[in-house]
């Protein structure tokens, strides 16, 4: 979405169009489907505050780049970013809340135009109350683990939806904020009681010192939509990796659980051992066996 009312260059509308030409080639299907979302929403009144083509595009490469499987999102709107991600490939299931069942029914049909009512399912309610629901199930499990969240919605909810999100992911999982620059809002003190301004200067100062992160920035973004940015965290279980027995002797057994190059509770562990650089994982891996010197008592 754009920050309303922002000025726009017509440069960076122009720089969009031209990529666009060459990377989302109107003869696609997915081009297609995405043709028919926006033209639907269009006619049912739906506000036009979804991503651009392009960001759809980089929530969908996002997702290719980490083989995710599972997605969740919170704002649907009119299904366009959740066509995206469940486009990335062919086995990806997405889970998308939307509070307003107009938005719903909308989203419900372009997904179903799309041929992707199978693999999108929309929940009806504020992320807020249907979050804790999908918690549940993931840790019955009932349901999987997610490997890429999108926040999208109510952004004063954005902390909220970032920790509940946090808790249903696997490690090395994906998690993208939307909206956090608002038009360079973000760093202009005069707007800090700003809702927006507020939502995303919480999530950005809880992430800046949150340890289960592998890493994470903030992409400012310019283009059709406007001056915004999208807050990017790769998340890694790191702390809990180091500090308890268990997590490490599950860590071993599972190297896709873990990768702890960034780990600052490790930095200050020496490996004592051989360290494989050829495969950086066993590597760390190697490290973290090592670290039974320091965490001696523990293991
Ligand atoms: C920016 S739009 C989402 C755009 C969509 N992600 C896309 O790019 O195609 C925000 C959506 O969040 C929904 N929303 C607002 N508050 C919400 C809440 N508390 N819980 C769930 N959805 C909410 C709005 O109704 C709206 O459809």
């Amino acid at each position: 979405m754009s920050m309303q009312g922002h000025k726009k260059d017509e440069r960076w509308t122009a720089a969009d169009n031209y990529v666009l030409k060459h990377l989302h080639p109107e003869e696609s299907q997915l081009y297609e489907h995405v043709r028919f979302a926006t033209q639907l929403a269009e006619s049912k009144d739906i506000p036009s505050i979804e991503v651009s083509l392009l960001q759809g595009k980089f929530l969908m490469t996002q997702c290719q780049m980490i083989n995710a499987k599972h997605v969740l999102e919170v704002g649907t709107l009119g299904g366009i970013s959740a066509i995206f991600q469940a486009s990335a490939g062919p086995e990806i299931k997405v889970t998308t809340i939307e509070v307003d069942e107009h938005h719903k029914a909308v989203a419900e049909e372009a997904i179903a135009h799309a041929g992707l009512s199978d693999r999108i399912e929309v929940l009806l309610g504020a992320g807020i109350d249907v979050l804790p629901k999908i918690r549940k199930e993931v840790d019955s499990g009932q349901r999987p683990k997610f490997d890429f969240v999108f926040i999208d919605a109510d952004k004063p909810n954005n902390l909220n939806y970032y920790n509940e999100a946090l808790a249903m992911c696997r490690s090395r999982a994906c998690i993208i904020v939307d909206n956090v620059v608002r038009g360079g809002l973000l760093a202009d003190d005069s707007a800090a009681e700003n809702p927006g301004v507020k939502g995303a200067r919480e999530v950005i100062g809880a992430v800046g010192t949150d340890a289960r992160l592998l890493g994470t920035t903030v992409l400012q973004t310019v283009g059709e939509k406007g001056y915004d940015g999208f807050l990017n965290n790769l998340f890694a279980h790191v702390s809990s990796a180091v500090n308890d027995k268990e997590s490490i002797l599950q860590s071993i057994q599972n190297p896709d659980l873990i990768c702890l190059s960034a780990c600052p509770a490790l930095s200050r562990l020496k490996p004592t051992g051989s360290f494989r650089t050829q495969d950086a994982e066993v590597g760390i891996l190697n490290i973290c066996l090592d670290a039974r010197c320091a965490l001696g008592n523990k293991l």
